[in-house]
């Protein structure tokens, strides 16, 4: 096990998870810097966004966005189109400003620090949206995602993506978590849902889904 992933686990146990919820002060600088790095997070950001299909002139939306390694990602592959990237903590999106600050003086990335709750500043449509490791944090969830469906186009993908943090955590688990997303998406509207695994300790998840015409109804 990596120094890092030790020094995870001693955080985790004192306290430290709450700082990946919502990250504020200097705890949350740290959660940030540690999703910024580790090998597993940046792992899993970067296959969601292949996953996502992302077309160059594509607007993309990315829910939670934390310290801003897919919207790097995103806006890499968005290259004549927009990301825009969501997040209640004014560090995470601190710091997902200075990951993709060329990006952003170009106007091809733009953050916004907000709760999903409230996304009336954000002005669809998007071809895609993503949301890695943070919908078991939204309050009632299925509304979130129905929102977000009318932000997007008809047609529009959505990728949801959990890597289960908890002690003990199994590949089970992650099948698990894969269920409840795909149970969110379904009761939300989406469509055309499938499942992707990547192979970590324990497995990222991640349910693809599209809008389809009525999915807002
Ligand atoms: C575990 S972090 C994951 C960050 C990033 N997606 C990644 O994988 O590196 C969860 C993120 O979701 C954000 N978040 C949680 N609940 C939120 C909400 N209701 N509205 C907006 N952002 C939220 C947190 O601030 C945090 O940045």
């Amino acid at each position: 096990m990596s120094v890092l992933e030790r020094a995870l686990r001693w955080w985790g146990r004192h306290g430290g998870v709450a700082q990946f919820h919502r990250p504020s002060g200097t705890g949350g600088h740290v959660a940030g810097w540690i999703m910024g790095r580790r090998a597993s997070n940046v792992a899993r950001n970067r296959w969601a966004v292949g996953l996502l299909d992302v077309q160059p002139a594509d607007r993309v939306i990315e829910l939670g966005c934390g310290p801003g390694v897919a919207l790097a990602a995103l806006a890499d592959r968005a290259n004549r189109g927009t990301v825009v990237g969501v997040d209640h903590s004014a560090v995470m999106i601190r710091q997902a400003r200075r990951r993709n600050r060329a990006a952003v003086r170009a106007g091809r990335v733009r953050l916004i620090t907000t709760p999903v709750e409230d996304l009336c500043g954000v002005e669809g449509p998007f071809d895609a949206a993503l949301a890695v490791n943070t919908v078991g944090m939204w309050p009632e969830p299925v509304e979130r995602l129905r929102e977000i469906a009318r932000l997007l186009r008809t047609g529009g993908r959505i990728a949801l993506v959990s890597q289960p943090r908890c002690p003990g955590a199994t590949a089970a688990t992650s099948a698990a978590a894969a269920g409840e997303l795909a149970g969110l998406l379904t009761e939300a509207g989406f469509e055309r849902l499938h499942t992707e695994t990547l192979d970590l300790d324990p497995p990222a998840v991640c349910v693809l889904a599209r809008r389809m015409d009525h999915a807002t109804a």
